[in-house]
């Protein structure tokens, strides 16, 4: 008897605590009495936050109340009834709870909710009655859940939503027009979850109110369509692999202020990028891939102020970027490979620019006195070379010093000159910085070549700083350091002829200049016409065997075809006169095809290094690589530098192979020995043991003896002495 009550107790509480833990008490309406929480009955605000609930009070009092917070709790579900009754809820919060399933209609029961939060559970899905009959919502917040499908029609009802927070989930994508009925919405936050893009996906279809969009740390590749965004303010999409933009994707969000696409990998900004963006304050493009800004594109950006650029890939900026940017007042472009600045006349407003941590070599005074408003200047981390083009920056820092941290001031930074290295500008004089006049120097009077083949013609002109080199051909055209064509000037300043032409022939002018003047020589081509070939050979037939010396760039190739004259043994190649504004006597060295290097050669070497350092170094060791032509007249076309480097890093990296494939041989030795000596070593071992020779084995056979001798011995032997030991 007493075992039935006693197991029918059991049973019962049993039962109970499950359906404790179930939620399943005593209930009415799916709802459950408590009498824990707190009801203002003024303000008719329940407070039931952190009160162990499994599920919503059905408490009738409770049900007249206005609004009600029920986080912190541990409700799982909402049910179709749970809210039935609480006609007047105008607030509900449930919030941090464990609810994973909202049921079809959860909500039917409180149309007249206004605000919404079930934020930090762990919803997996929005069906698409979940939210129905919601008409007057204004604020649903659903952050931090694990939302990873959203029904089409989910929002549907939700005409009146003015901010809906869907951060923080799992979403990969959004149906198109998933928000269409929302055209009261002003603020979105989808940021922190996984979308993507199909192609022309419209997920944003019908925000028309929407003003506030952040799209951060998703997985876009590019920017969503904002057709219908006209009243958009501000767009975020820090983080959130976009690639491109495209031509007009502003184009209808005219009243957008503030863009941020930082923390992408922008590479294409296409040249109608920034179409529509005339209200823009603020475009945040740092942390991306740019390396060009196409002409035009920023010139719709009429009343930019800030234009974040920094740590990009840009190398150049040019005049025309700026030419609509009257307003902009920060510029910057800190982190970027951009050599030299350009004038920049248009930005009148300009307070702010930041250029630290470039290639800057120098900062012109045009650039300077360009930017009248200007009062903070960042150039630390640049190359500036200390010559006469910095004074009117040094100046100017001494002027508008105040307004600089000690630290800010810039250095002389470059190679040259070297007594200068490392001071700040406001600390050196006036005459401090120095340039010299260039003076060319070449050896090379004289070239015939064959029509159809290739050339280069060199011009080494010495001065600081470096001059820049322009080439001006026969007919009077001038040609600048640019584009690849057919004839052009390679950034060391040689001419290229990729192809020869008859009506190439004649005198080409070199002309070095740099701010404390100019040089020029001249070079006279003379051009053979092709007669039997209709191809010219590329190669020339007989490439005599490549000595095994080093030259240099200067060095007269050796192994050209071309004919021309020989500088008596010993003579040395003329310079131009220094300092001459004037043409150069230039000397013509010919070079046999068999001639190996002689004196002349290394005279020009040491000139050379003296006067070129970079660019001879690194032809140096093109040159030890390769004898095929020299920059001076080469008969092919010279590989470049860059592909000369690439050569001997493939040089390298064979040595390296081998240095790897000789250790691994060596380590794979090394293993077999390691494998063979411990083999041999157990085997040593296990040989010892057997004849128990190991030093420990034989003190516990000992052992062993002794006891079994003890043990044997009391036994057997009462009253007998046993021997101690053995
Ligand atoms: C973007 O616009 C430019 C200028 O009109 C045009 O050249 C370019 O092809 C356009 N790009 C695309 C992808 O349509
Ligand atoms: C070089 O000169 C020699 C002798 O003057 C001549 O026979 C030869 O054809 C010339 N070679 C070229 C490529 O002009
Ligand atoms: C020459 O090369 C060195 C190292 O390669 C570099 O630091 C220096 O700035 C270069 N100088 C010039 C004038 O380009």
């Amino acid at each position: 008897m007493e075992l039935v009550i006693c197991k029918i107790v059991v049973l019962v509480s049993l039962v109970c605590g499950l359906c404790w833990a179930q939620g399943l008490q005593p209930s009415t309406n799916g709802g459950c009495v408590i009498n824990t929480c707190s009801y203002a009955r003024d303000t008719r605000a329940m407070d039931c936050e952190s009160r162990q609930l499994v599920c919503v009070p059905s408490n009738t009092l409770y049900k007249s109340s206005d609004s009600i917070k029920l986080g912190q709790n541990t409700i799982t579900r909402i049910k179709q009834n749970s809210f039935s009754g609480y006609t007047r809820l105008t607030q509900l919060d449930i919030s941090n709870n464990l609810i994973s399933v909202l049921d079809p209609l959860a909500f039917h029961t409180v149309s007249s909710l206004q605000t919404l939060l079930i934020n930090f559970n762990q919803i997996t899905q929005i069906g698409a009655t979940a939210f129905s009959s919601l008409r007057k919502l204004i604020v649903l917040q659903l952050q931090g859940n694990i939302i990873n499908s959203i029904h089409q029609n989910a929002f549907n009802d939700l005409v009146g939503i003015r901010e809906l927070n869907l951060a923080g989930n799992r979403l990969t994508n959004l149906p198109d027009g998933v928000f269409a009925a929302m055209s009261a919405m002003q603020m979105l936050f989808l940021q922190e979850n996984q979308l993507v893009l199909s192609a022309n996906s419209q997920f944003l279809r019908g925000l028309r109110g929407l003003q506030d969009i952040d799209l951060d740390g998703n997985r876009f590749s590019a920017i969503p369509r904002l057709d219908d965004l006209s009243r958009l303010t501000a767009l975020d999409m820090t983080d959130s692999h976009v690639t491109i933009i495209s031509n007009n994707t502003f184009q209808n969000t005219a009243t957008l202020r503030d863009v941020v696409l930082s923390g992408n990998i922008i590479s294409t900004i296409e040249p109608l990028a920034f179409n529509g963006l005339g209200n823009a304050v603020e475009l945040d493009l740092s942390n991306n891939a740019i390396a060009d800004i196409p002409f035009g594109a920023l010139s719709p950006l009429r009343n930019l102020e800030t234009l974040l650029l920094q740590s990009n890939l840009m190398t150049v900026l040019r005049s025309e970027h700026f030419v609509h940017l009257a307003s902009l007042r920060t510029l910057n472009i800190e982190g970027n490979q951009i050599k030299r600045l350009p004038l920049m006349a248009s930005l009148h407003s300009l307070t702010l620019l930041n250029a630290k941590a470039n290639l800057l070599e120098t900062f012109d005074q045009e650039t300077l006195s360009s930017l009248p408003r200007m009062n903070k200047l960042q150039l630390t981390g640049n190359r500036l070379q200390c010559d006469c083009r910095l004074k009117a920056l040094q100046q100017w820092y001494i002027t508008s010093g105040p307004a600089h941290h000690p630290h800010e001031i810039p250095q002389c930074s470059a190679a040259q000159p070297v007594a200068l290295r490392g001071r700040r500008i406001t600390t050196l004089s006036q005459g401090d910085f120095v340039c010299e006049t260039p003076t060319i120097q070449s050896v090379v009077r004289q070239v015939h070549k064959t029509a159809g083949s290739s050339l280069q013609l060199s011009c080494i002109a010495n001065g600081f700083p470096d001059p820049q080199i322009t080439w001006m051909a026969p007919g009077g055209f001038v040609y600048t350091f640019g584009p690849s064509n057919r004839i052009m000037v390679t950034e060391n300043g040689e001419l290229l002829f990729k192809t020869i032409e008859n009506r190439d022939q004649g005198e080409y002018t070199c002309i070095g200049i740099n701010p404390a003047g100019r040089a020029s020589a001249t070079i006279t081509l003379r051009v053979t016409p092709i007669r039997n070939p209709p191809n010219p050979p590329k190669n020339p037939p007989a490439v005599p065997p490549k000595p095994p010396a080093v030259l240099t760039t200067t060095q007269p190739p050796n192994v050209l075809p071309n004919n021309v004259t020989t500088l008596p043994a010993g003579a040395h190649p003329v310079t131009a006169n220094p300092g001459t504004n004037g043409r150069t006597e230039i000397v013509t060295v010919v070079t046999e095809k068999s001639q190996t290097v002689s004196d002349t050669v290394k005279e020009i070497t040491e000139i050379d290094l003296g006067s070129n350092r970079n660019h001879s170094n690194a032809d140096q060791d093109k040159d030890s690589k390769s004898t095929e032509s020299g920059p001076f007249l080469g008969s092919d076309l010279t590989p470049s530098s860059t592909q000369s480097s690439l050569a001997r890093n493939d040089g390298n990296d064979v040595a390296s192979v081998c240095f790897i494939g000789y250790t691994l041989g060596g380590l794979l030795v090394a293993m077999l020995c390691t494998c063979l000596l411990t083999m041999a070593c157990v085997i040593a071992l296990f040989i010892a043991w057997r004849k128990g020779l190991l030093p420990s084995q034989m003190k516990t056979v000992n052992e062993q003896k002794a006891r079994l001798v003890n043990m044997i011995c009391r036994r057997e032997s009462v009253g007998e002495e046993c021997p101690t030991a053995l």
